[in-house]
């Protein structure tokens, strides 16, 4: 899959355009899942304009609440979500991790909540830069992993975003997206060896890159932020994966 997260960025307009732009310049592959996560507050006229052109693209949010409902300004659960047909949802992001101190227990309730509601889940993990130059990236990781069950497999894409690259422009190199690709595939292969999830890698990913990226063992698509934006760069690397 390669997967637009537009962040806080744009407009209704902005979106409505590149989901049009896109729509006529990638070459779609159904093996390939072409998927935008818009703001929250853009999820339905982004499904009104993917239904009107018969896009072959997906909706996939950025946010899901772990309850189902309740007192919680600002919130958003999974059947608001499947009214807007959202296929695809972002957990544990790192600037969510961060910003809203989501610890393992929350992210497990919102793994539930979309699982149980069938919206799949692209669970986000990856290590901040002290932790990667101490040598313990595999053990964080690992933290990360560990809420994950043998039922959720069906249900799941890792996406793996070393924080250090994630808006940096710093890259990780090839070996290192190999070996820690390599590490996420075989943790989840001991959870159930009969499932190939998988695993999707995202920092800092641009045109310039992408071909790199996509050419490594276990990379099996990209969650990209900034360098998505522009439909033109973004149908690009589609294209080239
Ligand atoms: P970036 O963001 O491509 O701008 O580094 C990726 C992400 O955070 O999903």
């Amino acid at each position: 899959m390669i997967v637009s997260n537009w962040k806080m960025n744009g407009t209704k307009s902005d979106i409505e355009h590149w989901v049009n732009k896109v729509s006529n310049k990638i070459d779609y592959k159904s093996h390939i899942k072409c998927i935008i996560c818009p703001p929250s507050c853009y999820l339905d006229s982004t499904r009104q304009v993917i239904s009107k052109i018969d896009s072959p693209i997906k909706l996939g949010s950025q946010e899901i609440d772990s309850t189902n409902s309740g007192a919680l300004t600002g919130g958003i659960n999974a059947q608001m979500l499947k009214d807007f047909s959202t296929e695809y949802v972002l957990i544990g992001h790192s600037e969510q991790r961060d910003h809203l101190n989501e610890d393992n227990i929350t992210l497990r309730f919102k793994l539930d909540s979309a699982i149980q509601n069938g919206i799949s889940a692209i669970f986000c993990i990856g290590e901040p830069a002290e932790v990667k130059l101490a040598g313990n990236t595999e053990n964080f990781l690992s933290e990360q992993l560990e809420i994950l069950t043998p039922d959720d497999l069906d249900f799941i894409t890792i996406a793996y975003e070393p924080i250090w690259a994630i808006g940096t422009g710093l890259n990780a190199d090839k070996k290192y997206i190999e070996s820690i690709h390599q590490f996420i595939k075989t943790y989840l292969n001991k959870l159930n060896k009969e499932k190939n999830i998988s695993v999707v890698y995202g920092g800092s990913v641009k045109l310039e890159n992408c071909e790199d990226i996509l050419s490594c063992n276990n990379v099996d698509g990209l969650l990209i932020g900034g360098a998505s934006l522009d439909p033109d760069t973004f149908s690009k690397i589609y294209n080239i994966s």
